[in-house]
């Protein structure tokens, strides 16, 4: 079947169709990671809605909104070879009444880590997210790890608020060299890239660790050793539900995640580990 772009709420809701729906919501800039949100999406549901949108409401005033990168043809054709069945690409003015007042909160958990550094980013995440399902009506959504504490709190959404869906989480994809991939990417020259691969070298060194402590030390000598051009922001470890930091005597699953400016792009990037009692 042809793909369908629809360009508004009212031509998604026409798209509705029967049989198990898989959601994969995106901002474009499709890249490989896409890609395998997309094949997992498939494998689960008979239709795969993809949603292209860059959602204003989630990037704070000196953020990178207008200059996000948006690719909307090359991201057709990454839609049609991976046969996506609709594309839901709407207008910021489509979604968002100019008197619209009611969004979400993320709570604590959206204060803290990322939500520190980005005041307001995960109420916007989450309003937008929440839209996303209201008008596709999925079964499945699929969301990357890469972005583990938006996939944390959508979890705790759906639970808080009992949203109808089922929401999978994927792995992050990453370039031969370590670097996860990104739309935000495409920003680095040649020399930032370098520079930008001592966070997946520093999550590395953490993960060959087996305590907090020391996954932390050996984490945070790496970043240092990038020297000043990596503008490091936080480096944590954390429970994966709360993304509260976990104690020495911690185990089961934990992230560490990272979050650093390399010249004006700034990047995050995570693994799970697993701590096992001493
Ligand atoms: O991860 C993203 O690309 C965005 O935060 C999302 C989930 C599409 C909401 O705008």
């Amino acid at each position: 079947m042809d793909l369908i772009i629809a360009r508004n709420r009212d031509d998604l809701v026409k798209a509705r169709t029967g049989g198990e729906v898989a959601l994969v919501p995106t901002m474009g800039a499709l890249h490989e990671g896409h890609r395998s949100l997309i094949r997992l999406a498939r494998a689960r549901a008979d239709r795969v809605v993809v949603s292209i949108f860059v959602n204003p409401l989630q990037f704070g005033p000196s953020e990178d909104f207008s200059r996000y990168p948006r690719t909307f043809d090359a991201d057709l054709e990454v839609c049609r070879s991976e046969g996506v069945d609709v594309v839901f690409h709407p207008s910021a003015g489509d979604m968002y009444h100019p008197d619209r007042q009611v969004s979400l909160r993320s709570g604590r958990m959206g204060e803290i880590v990322e939500g520190a550094s980005r005041p307001g980013h995960f109420d916007g995440v989450l309003t937008v997210v929440l839209k996303l399902f209201n008008l596709v009506q999925p079964h499945v959504a699929i969301f990357g790890q890469k972005d583990a504490q938006q996939l944390a709190l959508i979890r705790r959404m759906v639970a808080d608020l009992d949203v109808p869906v089922e929401i999978i989480g994927a792995p992050t994809v990453r370039e031969p060299d370590g670097l996860a991939l990104s739309s935000r990417n495409r920003y680095l020259s040649a020399a930032d890239r370098q520079v930008a691969l001592a966070l997946s070298r520093a999550l590395r060194a953490g993960a060959a660790e087996p305590v907090p402590s020391r996954i932390r030390a050996a984490a945070h000598a790496v970043l240092d050793a990038a020297g000043p051009e990596l503008d490091v922001d936080y480096l944590v470890l954390v429970d994966p539900a709360t993304f509260t930091e976990v104690q020495e005597s911690y185990t089961g699953e934990a992230v560490l995640a990272v979050a650093a400016k390399v010249g004006s792009t700034r990047l995050i990037d995570n693994v799970t580990l697993t701590l096992n009692p001493t």
